[in-house]
């Protein structure tokens, strides 16, 4: 890269992450100080209502979630490594859990409706716990879902040819009602996760 292209590259690097930094920080994915579940605003306006297809091939809506609490994360198939770390940890995280974890429902949400048909959903999220559900909707129904949880995703073209899609790596904790209270993040410890995890279940109190 030429010294130009390494700054520009470099530019755009720095906006970005200024921009999902100033996202998180509005929306309270990185709280300022603890959240408090269904009471802090902003942080009830992350979520909202979808209508998805599971990697099973069945219609999956928000409604339908309702007494059930629930993780939600996006990604896609072809995500080299962030995807893939989160959804090993997260089934690690439901083996530790145990039967406990049967109460809760997690959702991979597709951000590359395109490449990832029902077929290749239902073959990637095989490799984790079989309690996972993967889901699908179209292009546009996929942008409204993300921007409902103010997910940051952008296609990225490649040099090679293709795209990759940079996406946020926030699990949204959802409670029994639908509503946001916290998030997983990335490089958390396991315990701390798994705290958070049995109050989500337990439906008592903050969760982050
Ligand atoms: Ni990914």
């Amino acid at each position: 890269m030429s010294g130009w292209r390494r700054a520009r590259a470099l530019l755009w690097t720095l906006v970005g992450l200024a921009a999902v930094g100033a996202v998180a920080l509005a929306t309270g994915i990185i709280p300022r100080e603890p959240a408090i579940a269904d009471a802090a605003p902003g942080i009830s306006s992350i979520g909202g209502p979808f209508r998805l297809t599971t990697h099973k091939g069945e219609v999956l809506s928000d409604t339908d979630l309702r007494g059930r609490p629930h993780l939600i994360f996006f990604g896609f198939t072809h995500c080299p490594e962030v995807c893939p770390t989160t959804l090993s940890e997260l089934t690690l995280r439901y083996e530790a859990l145990g039967a406990a974890a049967d109460a809760l429902t997690t959702l991979l949400i597709t951000v590359d409706p395109e490449r990832d048909t029902l077929e290749i959903l239902a073959d990637y999220i095989g490799a984790f716990d079989p309690r996972f559900i993967a889901l699908r909707g179209t292009r546009e129904e996929t942008e409204a879902v993300a921007k409902a949880f103010k997910a940051f995703v952008q296609k990225v073209p490649l040099p090679s040819g293709g795209y990759t899609v940079d996406h946020n790596a926030i699990v949204y904790m959802m409670n029994r009602n639908g509503r946001f209270v916290g998030s997983l993040d990335p490089h958390e410890q396991e315990e701390i996760q798994l705290a958070k995890l049995r109050r989500l279940i337990g439906g008592k109190g903050p969760v982050s």
